[in-house]
């Protein structure tokens, strides 16, 4: 059967650099954890489970967007083509469009890499006509794709408005190289529309509360990474709508005064402090199409939901 082949650019994700990256934000006033840490291999299986829940609106949208216009989004996109999925997660939304848009070569970027060489094989044993390739790689400050990748049309897919986790400069900073590496072709990007208060809310605080063990998790991750000694019973999950920043603000909260230690530093937190770990920007369809104009987009097909909650959006 075949397999697929993977590649780990390691110098985005050194040991070292990811170290520090983590002592730096628990050092900060304002204690922070970059969301790419709520992702190992429990933290993608915890997230797949929320995109299950029926509060958790992104998912479902998004798909109704795909069955809808699934035929549509295959015209704008042509076949043929290399689909670069950036953040693939379980890849279960390129694989609900595989058989409209027909990739010769799917590559699965992510910085859960146990995950990816979990989900990969299964699908390539599924699809055997597709080339697939599983790239470790985190992408938050420099997108460095393998040279492997064929140098065809290149598509890049970017769902599940993963982008809003990026600040509006760190987003354009990816689309913009996103734009470079496109070559003739161009890139899918799902976006999270503003809505009311309330269905945020259900959606980033579950009564099931698996996006509270999902954002705990993130502590375990630490502890692994960093030889610290995090009590996951010590914190609780919240959340906040900040309304002027247009996104929801995820945070851990201390549920009584704690010293957390790792090798050579410690912090601690009083009862009621914040450790903020991801932001989730919302946007209108007019300014992400203005964010993407300034990376060099300029033609845009775009698709929304029958509740206006998502967009869909081809820019070349
Ligand atoms: C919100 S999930 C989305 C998963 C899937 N694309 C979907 O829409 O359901 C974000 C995915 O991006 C990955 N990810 C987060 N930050 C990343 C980074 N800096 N570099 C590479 N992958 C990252 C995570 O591991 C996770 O699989």
């Amino acid at each position: 059967m075949q397999q697929p082949v993977y590649e780990n650019i390691e110098a985005t994700f050194s040991p070292q650099n990811l170290k520090d990256e983590i002592v730096k934000g628990l050092e900060n006033s304002q204690a922070c954890i970059s969301p790419k840490f709520l992702y190992d291999k429990l933290g993608s299986h915890l997230f797949t489970a929320i995109t299950y829940l029926p509060e958790y609106y992104p998912t479902v949208t998004e798909r109704e967007i795909f069955l809808k216009f699934k035929e549509e989004i295959a015209l704008s996109m042509g076949s043929n083509h290399c689909l670069i999925d950036l953040g693939a997660g379980n890849c279960q939304k390129a694989e609900s469009i595989f058989d409209a848009i027909k990739p010769s070569t799917y590559v699965a970027v992510d910085f859960s890499i146990e995950y990816l060489q979990e989900v990969l094989p299964k699908l390539q044993g599924k699809y055997p006509e597709i080339k697939m390739m599983g790239v470790g790689m985190d992408f938050s400050n420099h997108l460095s794709l393998p040279t492997s990748i064929p140098n065809i049309q290149r598509n890049f897919f970017y769902p599940g408005s993963s982008i809003g986790n990026f600040s509006q400069t760190q987003a354009g900073h990816l689309l913009d190289q996103i734009k470079s590496s496109s070559d003739q072709g161009g890139l899918l990007l799902g976006v999270d529309l503003m809505k009311e208060d309330a269905v945020l809310l259900n959606a980033y605080d579950d009564p099931l509360k698996l996006t509270a063990a999902f954002n705990l998790n993130i502590l375990r991750v630490v502890n692994t990474l960093i030889n610290s000694n995090f009590n996951v019973k010590d914190f609780r999950h919240t959340i906040t709508i900040n309304h002027p920043m247009q996104r929801v603000e995820l945070y851990l909260e201390a549920l009584r005064d704690v010293t957390v230690s790792w090798a050579n530093g410690t912090r601690s937190f009083k009862a009621g402090e914040l450790i903020h770990t991801e932001n989730s920007h919302k946007y209108s369809v007019t300014s992400i199409q203005a964010l993407l104009k300034a990376s060099g987009f300029s033609r845009f097909k775009t698709w929304t939901d029958s509740k206006d909650y998502f967009a869909l959006i081809y820019a070349q």
